[in-house]
């Protein structure tokens, strides 16, 4: 994880929307500066942010350690392998405001906010994020490229498989299984297991039909 370092080597945040600028937040609250630091995107929105130069990855020259600010797990899975490719090493960022249990560790690629809870025994995978006012209950298993968004509640010993997203709000009981890719809708409640590549809503969350 990036600290202060006097490292020459810059930290790259791919992803210069929403999520990327929460994710500089984050790294300014762990006391990095903006001379350390370098947003990329395929279309930039200003030439820096925060005084963060904002370059395209073409311009990206492989050095320096990078985390993909965006939240869609397909396209952070892809975006991921483009940035290795250009030589960068993946890194994690944990909001200094975060809270995990001692015995959580955090692989490379993840993502932490601000208040975000991960308890005893959670086995985080790479790339995984868990976002502000999210909470993760003991024993949980996030499989790479999970996503836990704001205020979401995945209870104690579920397993979301690879690519879950989880809605603001929504909640998983304790014990469920959902599959991969598979996106809980906000505020909805797991009461169940569900299987990979579905889109659920409600209370209890059943799979979502467009009207
Ligand atoms: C479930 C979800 C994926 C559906 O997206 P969508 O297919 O684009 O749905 P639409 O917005 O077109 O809405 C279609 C219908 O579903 C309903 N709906 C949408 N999201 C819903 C939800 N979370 N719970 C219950 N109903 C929902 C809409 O009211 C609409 O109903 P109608 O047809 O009766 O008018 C999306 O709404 C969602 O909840 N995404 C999570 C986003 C999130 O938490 N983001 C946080 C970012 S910080």
């Amino acid at each position: 994880m990036p600290r202060k370092t006097g490292s020459t080597a810059p930290m790259h945040v791919v992803g210069a929307g929403g999520l990327g600028r929460e994710t500089l937040d984050a790294l300014f609250a762990l006391g990095l500066d903006a001379s350390e630091l370098v947003l990329v995107d395929d279309h930039p929105p200003a030439a820096e942010l925060y005084g963060v130069p904002v370059r395209r990855p073409e311009e990206v020259i492989g050095v320096g350690h990078f985390v993909v600010a965006i939240g869609d797990p397909t396209v952070r899975r892809a975006v991921a392998g483009r940035v290795l490719r250009r030589g960068l090493l993946p890194t994690s960022v944990v909001h200094p405001r975060a809270t995990l249990a001692h015995d959580v560790t955090v692989p490379d690629g993840c993502l932490v906010l601000a208040n975000a809870f991960v308890s005893t025994n959670v086995r985080l995978a790479p790339h995984t994020q868990v976002h502000y006012n999210a909470t993760v209950g003991h024993d949980s298993v996030l499989e790479a490229f999970v996503t836990v968004l704001p205020g979401a509640n995945v209870a104690g010993n579920v397993v979301l498989r690879t690519g879950v997203t989880l809605g603001s709000n929504s909640c998983v009981l304790p014990g469920l299984e959902v599959g991969a890719r598979t996106l809980v809708g906000a505020g909805a409640v797991v009461t169940t297991h569900h299987p990979a590549d579905r889109v659920l809503v409600g209370v209890p969350a059943r799979p979502h039909v467009r009207s």
